[in-house]
């Protein structure tokens, strides 16, 4: 089981839009996916359907320190509501996408991590994810994060084999990326005299417009790179601002239904460079899909 927390100190860099997409597209390639809204905004709890609702969520997976059923709702694909074109849909091929759901909005939860010791605070999402009933029914855990630094953060942070940052890019973003970066890196070095490692990091860039911005980003992130410990790495897949982001999530659908063709793409491209073990597996409606049980034609 492989965990990446999707994590930024800034707003609306496309954090949920990178966990939702990766989320539905790794469960359309036939892996088993767990998503968890570790957001006290609950955009990834609403960004798909849900066939069941689980009556808890987060704040039992952090308070019990287990992730019990109860806590485990599946999300719908497509939901009733979709009337995307048949012959986009991808076929199922066996995965699984489930959802720990935000149910913290009242801030009872950060308050109750406030009151525990610094390392049980950090273990607790870590913890119960490392629990072989728990690594032997997923492959892959997707952690959403709010774009601000505090308990839930850190403790999603904690749990990540690996970070994902999104980057905008124009210069300002880039700066509080980097001045965000090089902060979270040092919260978390603190942690490294209890035995706690910090995850590596890869940036990608989101919503990019122009190429040159894209370039004048990168070299900035590369210049950095050593006051960022050689901790953080730039993906060479950028995800482009376009509509179908949005159209997706308004049909509460992964992007590569919506566009199969470019941003399809784009989040295959992503997902191959984030985990080099998917590399070339695909969605049945990517043009790259070959169906080796398919019967062939020998004539
Ligand atoms: N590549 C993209 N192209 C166009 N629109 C995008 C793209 N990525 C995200 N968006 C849109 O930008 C808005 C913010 O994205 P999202 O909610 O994913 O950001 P976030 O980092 O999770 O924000 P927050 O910090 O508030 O949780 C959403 O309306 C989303 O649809
Ligand atoms: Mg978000």
């Amino acid at each position: 089981m492989f965990t990446i927390t999707v994590v930024s100190t800034k707003g609306g860099v496309g954090k949920t839009t990178l966990a939702a997409n990766l989320g539905g597209l790794l469960r359309d390639i036939g892996l088993r996916v767990l998503l968890i809204d570790a957001d006290v905004q609950p955009s990834l709890t609403r960004y798909y359907a849900l066939e069941h609702e689980a009556p808890h969520g987060l704040t039992q997976l952090i308070r019990s320190g287990v992730l019990s059923p109860d806590c485990i709702s599946h999300c719908q694909l497509p939901p009733a509501s979709y009337d995307g074109k048949l012959d986009k849909m991808p076929q199922s091929l066996g995965g699984v996408l489930h959802l720990v759901r935000s149910d913290t909005r009242d801030g009872k939860l950060q308050d109750w991590m406030s009151s525990r010791m610094a390392l049980d605070m950090l273990m607790r999402l870590n913890m119960p994810l490392k629990h072989p009933s728990v690594t032997s029914a997923y492959d892959v855990v997707l952690i959403d994060t709010q774009g601000a630094i505090g308990h839930l953060q850190d403790a999603a942070v904690n749990a990540a084999d690996q970070l994902l940052v999104p980057v905008s890019p124009d210069i300002v973003s880039a700066r509080e990326f980097l001045d965000g970066t090089i902060s979270l890196l040092d919260r978390h070095e603190c942690t490294a005299n209890v035995g706690m490692k910090m995850p590596p990091m890869k940036a990608v860039l989101t919503r990019t417009e122009k190429t040159k911005d894209c370039n004048l980003i990168s070299d900035l992130v590369r210049e950095q790179f050593i006051e960022m410990r050689g901790r953080v790495s730039m993906l060479s897949t950028v995800v482009p601002a376009a509509v179908a982001y949005r159209k997706a999530a308004t049909s509460q659908v992964p992007v590569h239904w919506v566009d199969p063709l470019k941003q399809s793409d784009v989040m295959h491209k992503l997902l191959w460079e984030l985990i080099p073990s998917v590399a070339g597996m695909c969605a049945s409606n990517h043009p790259d899909f070959i169906d080796l049980n398919a019967p062939h034609d020998d004539n």
